[in-house]
């Protein structure tokens, strides 16, 4: 069998030089790679090393090698184009369809997935311009890579950063095995809800759950990857908004019930991945409850919050909507899993095994999703945003088009 052939177009940032390591995985997995760099990313790392370590030949301009008429052929024949580093300017340049280099010709004609792993100073990524252009890509069906946080060229730190080689890799794998970037749920609007809600006992205390947000924050990006228009309700997670996402911020289950019903009412699927507390305080001190010696702890007096999800699920804004929950169990898996999905009254129910390998804060996950239809889709260890594509296909399948 051929190998997957994949063309790897770098440009010019200092991060470069991580795309080597990007290579490396690529090929040492039974990838053919073609390496594509911009003239200024030979600046960073040269045509000798990118020949040597993809075993093929390396070139920038159109103009060499004419008679193979690389700059239509090498697009055309590929499986998946990932750039990695993927500077302003080359994300400026793919948006608007330019076509002065090799690179940008490629991308003209290349029909399979592409990926851009962005990186760039955080005001670079920041600026209105990039923001346009990185929804343009989107819109159009590439996968657009978060840039990580963390320490960029020099002394400053931000958003902006090359995420992590193993992590464009997974990504280039997951895109390769779906065989598609296809903006497959373009024209609909999905709502998630993430993070963990808290409920305000006082001006500076609250109960509240270590959920992380990065699950759901997966599901926004790969919603908005896949082409739909996303509503991201979030709660208490710190996390940056993700590019081309409508974030709203919220705080309690009471908040976030608000945001979600709202966003819900034109929604065409509603995925909550926030955990919500079940309960909140009875009563909220306006001033900050302090201790008294000789006086007794407060006890808290607990109420319970409204079952967003179920209500929901029992009142749907529209028909033909999708609803899908999550739920946690650590015994009894699936019997516990298919009742709340019942109970709930949702379409779908992620059921996650929490205990020692726990989930919340891990970049991984493993799950069952159970559908109210009686399929189960088991989903092996691996990164959250597998999952979420997985989740996505199930809601893909099952949203009414016709009905809206
Ligand atoms: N959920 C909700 N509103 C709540 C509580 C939970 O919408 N007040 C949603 C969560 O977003 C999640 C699912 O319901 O999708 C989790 O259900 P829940 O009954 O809270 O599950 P557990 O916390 O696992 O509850 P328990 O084991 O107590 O039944």
């Amino acid at each position: 069998m051929d190998k997957p052939k994949v063309v790897l177009g770098v440009s010019g940032g200092i991060a470069a030089y991580k795309a080597c390591e990007l290579l490396r995985r690529l090929t040492e997995s039974g990838h053919d790679v073609r390496v594509v760099p911009t003239a200024s990313a030979l600046n960073f790392v040269g045509a000798a090393t990118w020949s040597a370590l993809s075993g093929n030949p390396v070139s920038t301009e159109v103009w060499n090698d004419v008679h193979e008429v690389p700059h239509v052929r090498i697009g055309q024949h590929a499986d998946l184009v990932v750039v990695a580093p993927a500077t302003a300017d080359t994300l400026a340049r793919a948006a608007h369809g330019l076509a002065d280099d090799l690179l940008t010709n490629t991308l003209l004609t290349a029909r399979c997935p592409v990926v851009f792993a962005p990186a760039m100073h955080t005001e670079m990524w920041e600026h209105p311009a990039t923001r346009e252009n990185v929804a343009t890509l989107r819109r159009r069906g590439a996968v657009v890579v978060e840039p990580a946080v963390g320490r960029l060229t020099g002394v400053d730190t931000g958003k902006g950063r090359l995420p992590d080689p193993g992590e464009i890799f997974e990504v280039c794998r997951r895109v390769l095995a779906r065989g598609t970037a296809a903006p497959d749920l373009g024209g609909l609007h999905v709502v998630v809800s993430a993070g963990g809600t808290r409920e305000p006992l006082d001006p500076v205390r609250f109960l509240g759950n270590r959920s992380s947000g990065k699950q759901g924050y997966a599901l926004a990006r790969t919603a908005a990857a896949r082409g739909a228009r996303v509503t991201l309700v979030e709660a208490n997670t710190g996390l940056p908004d993700p590019a081309g996402v409508d974030v709203v911020h919220v705080g309690t289950a009471v908040q976030l019930r608000e945001a979600v019903l709202k966003a819900a009412a034109e929604a065409d699927a509603v995925v909550m991945a926030a955990a919500v507390a079940d309960f909140r305080p009875a009563e909220y001190a306006t001033g900050k409850i302090k201790k008294k010696d000789g006086v007794e702890a407060p006890a808290v007096t607990l109420v319970r919050n409204p079952d967003i999800l179920a209500e929901i699920s029992a009142d749907r804004a529209r028909t033909g909507q999708v609803v899908v929950g999550f739920a946690a169990e650590t015994d009894d898996v699936l019997a516990n899993g298919r009742d709340k999905l019942r109970r709930k009254g949702c379409d779908l129910l992620v059921v996650n095994e929490v205990g020692e390998r726990r989930t919340f804060g891990s970049e991984e996950n493993e799950a069952v999703v159970l559908a109210a239809d009686g399929a189960e889709t088991p989903v092996p260890h691996g990164p959250k945003e597998a999952l979420a594509d997985i989740v996505w296909d199930l809601v893909e399948a099952r949203v009414d088009r016709a009905g809206r």
